[in-house]
């Protein structure tokens, strides 16, 4: 190779290097919802606009927990999904950013609250109520009753039958451990959690997980968000959704703009779009069978009717706050998930 040659080819390595650069991904979106809900948005979003995604999965507990390790530095532009409360303890943290989207009279009245509890640092994206499903098959093969109502799930012929995630990680499970405190006051919650601790066969980390294993035949029970045992029966599997008898919680699935992301303006771009009845009314596609917070967005007829479900008042404010939330996880961790079974 001569020296212009050499010119030449190192001329080209630079433009390509370069052009490598720009064409690095120009949003990077945390998602914690479920993976395919997660790629359909990446891709939609990507083909819509042009602006590259660069989208990880994670739990809620997960992405909050990440988020806060990288705030003196942050990786990441928004986070989608997962449930309220750790927005909502980000939000107070000061970890993301206050924003007004021009979206916002498209939506229901939830997703503002949800806004309006948190200084518009986040704001509601979906809902849907907790429950839990088991798999019919395995039931009737074993002879077992049908649980109807969380006291049932207590009592010992479930032993070693029934799954959910551990609420560290997962917002699914953490939003059943308030709704328990909420249902039946903290002392009486925590002895709660720790009889059906005797009945668990795993602590998950991810919110879905329990229910996909029941679809499987893994577990009986899985207590999680009802629309995601819906999904698991939509794909074919044997499993029935029980609204719990006593009553339940809800999710108010957020989206947050994470403050110093390193994109802000594909950021907002992506916040006003995932707030469109268009975007929305896709989920449904990939089985996600939550109430969408557009108005004019189509939900699905398989999702769970939350006017005939008997819902607690579930108090966001305060379990969404710092304090709370970090207090029940640590004595739940210690009073709980080291006991033997
Ligand atoms: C599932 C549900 C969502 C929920 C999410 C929380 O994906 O469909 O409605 O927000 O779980 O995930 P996590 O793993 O944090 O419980």
């Amino acid at each position: 190779m001569n020296r212009f040659t050499l010119g030449i080819a190192l001329t080209s390595a630079v433009l390509l290097g370069g052009t490598a650069l720009t064409h690095a991904a120009n949003l990077v979106l945390y998602c914690a919802a479920d993976e395919a809900w997660c790629q359909q948005i990446k891709t939609t979003f990507e083909a819509e606009t042009g602006i590259t995604v660069d989208m990880t999965r994670k739990s809620s507990g997960e992405t909050y927990a990440q988020v806060r390790a990288e705030a003196s530095n942050p990786k990441g532009d928004v986070w989608w999904g997962g449930t309220g409360d750790p927005h909502l303890q980000a939000a107070e943290e000061g970890l993301t950013e206050e924003y007004v989207s021009p979206m916002r009279g498209e939506l229901h009245p939830w997703a503002i609250s949800q806004a309006e509890a948190a200084g518009n640092r986040t704001i509601g994206v979906y809902s849907g109520a907790l429950g839990f499903g088991y798999n019919k098959e395995l039931l009737a093969k074993n002879n077992m009753p049908e649980p109807k109502c969380w006291a049932d799930l207590i009592k010992p012929e479930y032993k070693g039958q029934v799954q959910m995630a551990n609420p560290n990680s997962s917002g699914t499970a953490y939003t059943m451990l308030a709704t328990i405190v909420q249902l039946m006051g903290e002392d009486a919650g925590f002895d709660y959690m720790k009889a059906l601790h005797k009945n668990i066969n795993q602590y998950t980390k991810s919110g879905s997980a329990p229910i996909k294993a029941a679809g499987l035949g893994e577990t009986t029970i899985g207590i999680v968000f009802m629309h995601d045992a819906v999904a698991q029966t939509a794909a074919g599997f044997p499993v029935v959704t029980v609204a719990p008898c006593e009553g339940t919680g809800y999710e108010i699935g957020s989206m947050s703009l994470i403050k110093g992301a390193r994109n802000p303006e594909e950021a907002k771009k992506f916040y006003d779009w995932a707030l469109t009845a268009a975007m929305q009314s896709r989920a449904q596609e990939v089985k996600s069978f939550q109430l969408p917070s557009n108005k004019s967005a189509t939900g699905s007829p398989l999702s769970p009717d939350l006017s005939t479900i008997k819902l607690i008042e579930y108090d966001f404010k305060k379990y969404g706050s710092s304090d709370e939330r970090k207090r029940l996880l640590q004595k739940w961790d210690t009073e709980v998930s080291t006991l033997p079974q």
